[in-house]
């Protein structure tokens, strides 16, 4: 091989030594094949060459310490003398199980490996894949099975992931439940087996579809942090084991335990995509090559700057009307709104959550002449126009179920459970899709909507198709059915800006994000909740996805009262937008968001532009080329404190300007001493906004 060209390749193969170098700007990963076919882990950490990984693989040692359990395997199967958890299980039709690798051949273009392999006696190929994308350091891993003859699928992951052996391993990760989504975690890893899975239907707030692992040695800027995140809207599930010699490793992917799925001949079966990512700086950097990686490789193309809208749920709930929301647009407009999105309740006969979810059209009591008046009214005002829906859920009472009771998840012989009155309509099947599109395609052309909310507030139950040769399916095809008509839904109508949702942020993942803009983080409001929801949102996802509504005080959650420049600048270190019932507040505060609004406007570029920087969990800062904002909170006078809060990654030798107070700041004071603490009360906080003047 050339070694001057393949130092410059991404991915490189040493064919005496089976082995195959993945290199990304600042790591490297390599597996090889054993003398019997088997994939191996050799390096994920750092850059390594191929003549190193070479040296690497070479003294790995052949067998475990223990004689069995091989361990650090680039996939498990099941067969043999293994006994961890397998990423792929199957059962062919006469009983015989588990797969026996025998390699056919490897293909490499364009920054994507692909390494196919058959079973030695059974008709059943495998595809692992593996894909780098220019100037970022995740590795993209997922699977494909294709059946020669009928198998039943028990387990199919997409990757496992396997850590160099050391003494200890700690996994950070988020957990929470409605109202409390994305706190986070940082957990030794025990011996055994840890499962982190959603059996939901939908990506769920119990346990976030990430993790990352450290060596119980790594801070916010530095140590070795191992990280994957799992493009996938449905249950899943990823289990990270920490074997007894030392050794940790994770699979994961799509479906959670018992789910059956049956191929046929011929039939094949793809994973989603689980990204993997090696940072050797820390938490922070680990965040800031996610942030990275979701806005260029995951998010639909789309300017940086998100609109500031104005979302009516928490200022009507149910009860709306077509007066109430044109009063609520026209000061929606008066503080500087960009896009005004009507909530739910304006369909059917929904006029609370026990009717009308199905029935989508404007309610003719509400809207007597649809809603095309207060569209065009929002759109004078300067506005965009926004319409929330739930299109996978269905009340029973609505003219939708009355006509297709056979339209949701169900079983013979099951009560259909009702969660929040509704149930989950089978987006497996083909003609629920088409209605789908029909009128979701028709309703956003017809008003002009610019913004979309798509709710999702039902987990799944008696999650069946009845009659069905292959019924298990629907957990798996629901989610590629949502995704599909997410899709021909934004081909229809390329403009159309969508917003993930699930009864809060229960929806927030890579699979999601390759086609909605950004995320309802949490139906909880409160500022003071907030700091700690999306401090644990951010270990991932970007600023830019995180929605943030500015809401009421008191907050109708926590009852908590706050002031409203901590509200706003809480909000302003997302996509902010206002969710409070604008009717409701004082002149005074209407003055103070005109004020804060603006200023929101002119940070806006550098939050959802910029680098993101965590300045401890109460404090962020985010960078441009020449601009730094940085937002400090402070939830309780208990945590008074003299430590100042200092900045990262700014020039030393420049000089930066507050445009606030035109104060100007030494790079290297502020580097080395920070900014002065926050006064001691109860929810205070601060936003700086710098800019770097020439010397
Ligand atoms: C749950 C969402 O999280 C809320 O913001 C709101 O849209 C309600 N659903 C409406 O039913």
């Amino acid at each position: 091989m050339n070694r001057t060209r393949a130092r410059n390749r991404v991915i490189t193969h040493h064919p005496e030594a089976r082995l195959w170098l993945l290199s990304t700007p600042s790591t490297s990963y390599a597996f090889r094949l054993d003398a019997d076919d088997d994939p191996r882990h050799v390096h994920w950490g750092r850059p390594l060459t191929l003549e190193q990984a070479v040296a690497v693989a070479a003294d790995l040692p052949a067998q475990d310490p223990g004689g069995d359990d091989p361990g650090g395997e680039e996939y498990a199967v099941e067969g043999g003398l293994r006994f961890g958890a397998p990423s792929l299980t199957v059962r062919f039709a006469d009983g015989v199980r588990g797969f026996a690798w025998r390699f056919v051949s490897h293909t490499v273009e364009d920054g994507l490996l692909t390494l196919s392999f058959t079973d030695r006696a059974r008709s059943l190929d495998l595809d692992l894949n593996y894909r780098v994308r220019r100037g970022h350091d995740q590795i993209e891993r997922w699977a494909v099975l294709t059946a020669g003859e009928p198998v039943d699928v028990l387990r199919f992951d997409s990757a496992a992931w396997t850590l160099p052996a050391r003494d200890d391993y700690r996994v950070s990760h988020v957990v929470g439940e409605w109202g409390r989504e994305f706190q986070l975690r940082r957990d030794r890893v025990p011996v055994g087996e840890t499962v982190f899975t959603s059996r939901l239907g939908i990506t769920g707030q119990h346990a976030g579809p990430w993790l990352m692992l450290d060596a119980h040695d790594a801070a916010e800027e530095h140590g070795e942090v191992w990280s994957a995140a799992l493009a996938w809207s449905g249950s899943r599930r990823i289990t990270l084991r920490r074997d007894p010699y030392g050794r940790a490793s994770w699979t994961g992917g799509f479906g959670h335990e018992g789910l059956v799925r049956k191929l046929g001949a011929g039939e094949r079966l793809e994973t989603p995509v689980f990204t993997g990512l090696y940072a050797p700086d820390g938490f922070g950097g680990t965040s800031r090559r996610w942030h990275a990686y979701v806005e260029r490789q995951v998010l639909p193309a789309r300017l940086a700057e998100r609109p500031l809208i104005f979302n009516s749920w928490e200022a009507t709930e149910f009860d709306i009307s077509e007066q109430q929301q044109w009063e609520l647009a026209e000061l929606a407009a008066g503080v500087g709104v960009e896009v005004f999105v009507v909530d739910d309740a304006w369909f059917g006969a929904r006029t609370s959550d026990q009717a009308g979810l199905g029935d989508w059209w404007p309610n003719p009591d509400r809207f007597p002449n649809g809603l095309g008046p207060l569209a065009d009214h929002v759109r004078e005002l300067g506005m965009g126009f926004g319409l929330w829906v739930e299109p996978e859920a269905v009340n029973p009472d609505s003219d939708l179920y009355r006509t297709h009771p056979d339209w949701i998840l169900h079983q013979e012989g099951r009560p259909r459970t009702q969660r929040r009155n509704q149930h989950v309509l089978d987006f497996a099947r083909r003609d629920v899709r088409e209605w789908a599109v029909e009128w979701l395609v028709r309703t956003v052309t017809e008003l002009d909507v610019g913004f979309l909310k798509w709710d999702m507030n039902r987990p799944f139950s008696e999650a069946g198709q009845p009659g069905a040769a292959d019924p298990d399916r629907v957990w798996i095809e629901h989610t590629r059915g949502v995704y599909e008509v997410m899709d021909r839904l934004r081909a229809a109508r390329p403009g159309l800006y969508l917003e993930a949702c699930a009864g809060g942020g229960g929806r927030a993942d890579l699979g999601v994000l390759a086609r909605a803009d950004q995320v309802w983080t949490s139906d909880n409001t409160d500022a003071a909740d907030r700091v700690a929801i999306q401090h644990g949102y951010g270990q991932v996802l970007p600023a830019r996805t995180m929605g943030a509504w500015v809401t009421d005080s008191p907050n109708s959650l926590t009852a908590r009262s706050t002031p409203i420049r901590y509200r706003f600048h809480v909000s302003m270190a997302g996509a902010m937008g206002i969710g409070g019932d604008l009717r409701k507040w004082t002149e005074e505060d209407l003055a103070w968001s005109r004020m804060l609004v603006e200023q929101y406007k002119r940070i806006r570029p550098v939050v959802h532009g910029g680098v993101q920087y965590r300045l401890g969990d109460d404090a962020v800062q985010y960078l441009t080329e020449d601009e730094v904002v940085v937002f400090q909170f402070k939830a309780s006078a208990l945590t008074r404190s003299s430590v100042r809060t200092r900045l990262k990654c700014l020039d030393p030798g420049a000089r930066y300007r507050d445009e606030d107070t035109g104060t100007v700041h030494e790079g290297a004071v502020l580097l080395s001493h920070g900014l002065p603490p926050l006064p001691s009360f109860d929810c205070t906080s601060e936003l700086v906004h710098l800019r770097k003047v020439p010397r």
